[in-house]
């Protein structure tokens, strides 16, 4: 850092001038890129996301059904439902546990046997139910919405309207249904919606006497769910603006179902594949595991019901240019929570269940698991080249376990890769640095093809870590950092923000792993998605209610990086200023070749609020192409965010940058991510 004592006498115009002349000369950093050796290739899975059902990820979220609790398989069977008498109606209402229509066949445990009996004594002017939707039912002006139900009634007459309804009450939407008879069937209708509303409710009222059994009550937004009245399967019901927001990212892969929520508090609550596949009404709901984890966002409605589940992931990876990376539950419950453990010879089930899922992606549709995936529309497999042993597991049991199912997994399918974890924290481990040696001891051995870290630190470890990875032994596996975030004030605290700050200290932490791009090949920011009205972990990389969707500055973050990997590193030194109080650099810069484009890539973070000159030299380089390109991603404050209200307030700007010879000079914004795209001869 380089500081001037200006005698008080000086005369102003003389300062400026000392200073800006003192400061060009000595502060202007040098940036060196060997542009002619291009080095160790960046892997296309480079950058990736990572979803979780938590924060109404799934239901509530990605996944587009409207109704909460459609099927009453909440323990709280009425849990988002309500009994609703219009003007001179009387009723009652009752749960039954034996709908033998739904329940049997479904690939893993038998699942939804509850429905709904509504007695009406009195018809009025329509008795029955409400649903509450997610925190509301978003609506939006002009759209179709698909209802449909199973019911059956105790007469061949017997019919009901639906209405949905805005916060105050007024009908933005109805249909009417007068054909139920007295065997289960499933119904299916239309309506469109004639007002925007975030807050509606679904009103069900039976218009005459009688009874009428009710299940699997839904509804879905025609551009995402199945308008097919045949079939519920073939196209997953995902909220377009959000998978928009995911596929503009151009994800390397997908990792899912989860981190936590694949181990589950105790084993019951793992995370089944089996369970979330085949006919939706048979998917076999359980208890998220955030419905209850922190005590300060409680969130007693928050259940699994699988509606997305693997079928959909896999869709979902394909429809977004994803390499699918399923992580699968290793017989060990959550080691912060129950820690419960499938005992060593227990252990056959769970990893046949891994096995089965990899002839469920990859097999041939003649084989048992193949032949279901076909059943759902899916006759291609889905060519999944890699898996998760486990979560965040530790310890010699997690070892032992890992070895039973690397056993087994190789032995039928050589060419599949593995990844093993290394815990919550690959820095603060819950039993210190001896745990984590003792982990990446075993690791060197047993060569996973990928091991997994996480990072949940403050800013600051972020860029005082950019170098986290110079230090690896690049002869060992390949590492995957498969959560990272930066938080603001501390793990799970719910005053974390997705300021600025975070979003600019990840990506100084990001050119880091990018230089390492020879041993880091798979990264991913974690959490991806918080509802607004429905969250329980913040911060999180995409914000959303029930009609709008927006990405943080993280968000933006991840994408430039997503967007502009290049193909091949470049060797790149440095020489420069410090931050202002000499604690930092001022700049992290990474730099790549796209061979493709045929564009050198120099990635540079400034997190100071000065802005940067630097002289940049493309060495081996004999012409540039006058048009470069620079992307700026910046804000006015540290503390600045994204939101619903001004969901871009952060987002990237895009100029041309005359360039005319391969040494140049450019001048990084105060606070920003720059991206020069120079196409080179
Ligand atoms: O991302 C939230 C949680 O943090 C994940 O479920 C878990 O793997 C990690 O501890």
């Amino acid at each position: 850092m380089f500081r001037i004592n200006l005698p008080s006498n000086t005369g102003l115009f003389f300062m400026c001038l000392i200073m800006t002349s003192v400061s060009f000369v000595s502060a202007q950093t040098k940036i060196t890129i060997q542009a002619g050796k291009p080095g160790a290739q960046i892997s296309p899975t480079m950058y990736g996301i990572f979803f979780e059902d938590i924060n109404f990820g799934a239901d509530g979220g990605l996944y587009t059904e409207l109704v909460k609790n459609r099927s009453f398989e909440f323990p709280e069977s009425l849990m988002g439902w309500s009994k609703l008498q219009q003007e001179g109606a009387a009723g009652l209402l009752s749960v039954r546990d034996n709908n033998t229509f739904i329940t049997g066949t479904a690939y893993g445990e038998p699942g939804n046997s509850h429905y709904l009996r509504i007695v009406v004594k009195k018809a009025g002017k329509g008795c029955g139910i409400t649903n509450e939707g997610f925190r509301g039912i978003g609506l939006e002006k002009g759209k179709k919405y698909w209802f449909s139900i199973f019911a059956r009634s105790s007469s061949d007459k017997m019919g009901f309207k639906v209405e949905l309804v805005n916060a105050d009450g007024r009908i933005v939407a109805q249909g009417r249904l007068d054909n139920v008879t007295k065997d289960w069937m499933r119904h299916i209708f239309s309506m469109n919606a004639i007002e925007t509303e975030a807050k509606a409710k679904l009103n069900l009222l039976v218009t005459s006497e009688g009874s009428l059994d009710v299940d699997m009550i839904s509804l879905f937004p025609d551009d995402s769910a199945a308008s097919d009245s045949s079939t519920s399967m073939p196209i997953p019901g995902l909220r377009k603006d959000i998978v928009q927001m995911l596929s503009d990212m151009k994800p390397g892969f997908l990792r899912f179902p989860g981190g936590c929520i694949v181990e589950g508090y105790d084993l019951s609550l793992r995370y089944q594949w089996k369970n979330t596949i085949g006919e939706i009404s048979q998917r076999k709901l359980i208890k998220n595991r955030w419905n209850t984890e922190f005590k300060h966002r409680l969130t007693a409605d928050y259940y699994q019901s699988f509606g997305l589940g693997f079928y959909e992931f896999f869709v979902l990876c394909e429809r977004i240019g994803a390499e699918p990376m399923p992580i699968i539950n290793c017989g060990m419950a959550c080691q912060f929570n129950s820690a419960q453990l499938a005992p060593m010879d227990q252990l056959g089930p769970y990893v046949q269940d891994a096995l089965d899922l990899i002839e469920f992606a990859n097999g041939p549709a003649e084989s048992k698991w193949g032949k279901v995936r076909m059943s759902m529309g899916h006759p291609k497999p889905f060519n999944m080249k890699m898996i998760g042993i486990g979560n965040e597991q530790w310890g010699p049991q997690y070892i032992e376990r890992y070895k039973v199912f690397a056993k087994a997994v190789k032995e039928k399918y050589p060419d599949m890769q593995l990844i093993a974890a290394t815990g919550s924290d690959a820095t603060i481990f819950p039993n210190g640095q001896k745990e984590i040696d003792y982990l990446w001891s075993q690791w060197r051995q047993l060569k996973p093809e990928f091991v997994d870290e996480h990072f949940y630190r403050n800013p600051e470890w972020f860029t005082e870590n950019a170098n986290w990875y110079d230090k690896y032994d690049r002869t060992g596996p390949k590492l995957f950092v498969g959560e990272y975030a930066s938080q603001s004030v501390g793990v799970a605290s719910p005053d974390n923000r997705n300021n600025w700050k975070c979003a600019l200290y990840e990506a100084a932490f990001m050119t880091g792993m990018e230089r390492n791009a020879d041993i880091v090949k798979m990264t991913c920011y974690a959490p991806l998605f918080g509802h607004e009205d429905g969250w329980q972990w913040r911060p999180n990389l995409i914000w959303f209610d029930n009609l709008n969707v927006y990405g943080s500055a993280n968000y933006y973050v991840q994408k430039l990086f997503s967007l502009n990997p290049g193909t091949n590193l470049l060797p790149v030194e440095t020489s420069g200023p410090a931050t202002p109080d000499d604690s930092k650099k001022a700049l992290y810069i990474n730099s790549t070749l796209d061979k493709k484009t045929g564009e050198v890539i120099v990635k540079a973070v400034n997190i100071t609020p000065d802005s940067q000159a630097a002289d940049i030299e493309l060495q081996g380089i004999s012409k540039v192409k006058k048009q470069a390109k620079a992307i700026t991603l910046t804000a006015k404050s540290l503390t600045d965010e994204n939101s619903l209200r001004e969901s871009k307030k952060i987002f990237p700007a895009e100029t041309s940058v005359a360039v005319t010879s391969p040494k140049f000079s450019y001048n990084f914004q105060p606070y920003s991510l720059t991206i020069l795209r120079v196409p080179v001869e």
